[in-house]
């Protein structure tokens, strides 16, 4: 199994990281992308990445942190990309839950990291929440001009609607689901998993956040995937063995990793 985004870097995970990833391996965790949120996480999630066989890092800005950094660390994030344990850029993205008052600055932190996964060939991981439109307006500008993503972008922890998963789709788009999809009022992530193609999916536990069912309200590790995996193969009424086989596929593709 894999998990695509665990923060094993936040100070809630990396006070205790060899034991996590080690009990990840044991539940058959077996592949974990470490992302980070601004230049010191994304240091670190390379650090743990160089520690540990399946294990990489993700480098990048989030929206939340744009005021931690100034526009000269995306120059950083692009030199730390270089490293060969760095599979993606992230997580980048736009989040006007909490405030829009730093709007323009997500925005083009947002603009400048994806155009430079574009340019390394890299997928992203994106987070968004509260901002769909703005993001849309975002990606089909792009795809207008560029045609469509061939870095195989990822929407992580996906919450938006089946209409907007599948359009994304379109534009050579990854969907990632994390907890919410074992929650038992989760209809929207519920429904996208019914019907996201299985080439185009991908598993994430999003730790230390959003542990699933049966576990929620408790610290989320990579072991936990299997709960994930088993409530996406119910949903999808497929065998669980199946897809997980499929994911693990996935993986490799997306982040151009070997077995
Ligand atoms: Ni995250």
């Amino acid at each position: 199994m894999i998990d695509s985004h665990a923060h094993i870097n936040d100070e809630k995970l990396y006070t205790n990281y060899k034991e996590i990833i080690n009990n990840a391996k044991l539940a058959g965790v077996n592949k974990i992308v470490i992302p980070g949120w601004n230049v010191e996480s994304s240091k670190l999630a390379i650090k743990i990445a160089h520690e540990f066989e399946g294990v990489y890092a993700a480098v990048g800005v989030h929206a939340q942190n744009v005021s931690d950094e100034t526009l000269d660390s995306i120059k950083t994030i692009e030199e730390l990309a270089k490293d060969p344990k760095v599979v993606c850029i992230g997580e980048i993205g736009i989040d006007y839950h909490y405030t829009k008052d730093d709007k323009d600055i997500q925005i083009e932190f947002f603009k400048r990291q994806l155009d430079l996964a574009v340019k390394l060939n890299l997928p992203c991981e994106i987070h968004l929440r509260d901002a769909t439109g703005d993001f849309m307006d975002i990606i089909r500008d792009y795809v207008k001009v560029n045609g469509v993503f061939k870095n195989k972008p990822i929407m992580h922890s996906f919450s938006e609607s089946k209409e907007i998963m599948e359009e994304l789709i379109r534009y050579g788009f990854y969907i990632s689901l994390s907890g919410p999809v074992t929650f038992k009022n989760a209809r929207v992530q519920k429904e996208v998993a019914s019907v996201v193609p299985v080439d185009k999916l991908l598993t994430e536990t999003d730790s230390p956040y959003m542990a699933p069912t049966p576990l929620r309200g408790t610290m989320n590790e990579p072991k936990n995937i299997p709960y994930i995996l088993e409530e996406i193969s119910n949903l999808k009424n497929m065998d669980k063995f199946e897809l997980e086989r499929i994911i693990d596929n996935n993986f490799n593709i997306v982040f151009n990793v070997g077995d």
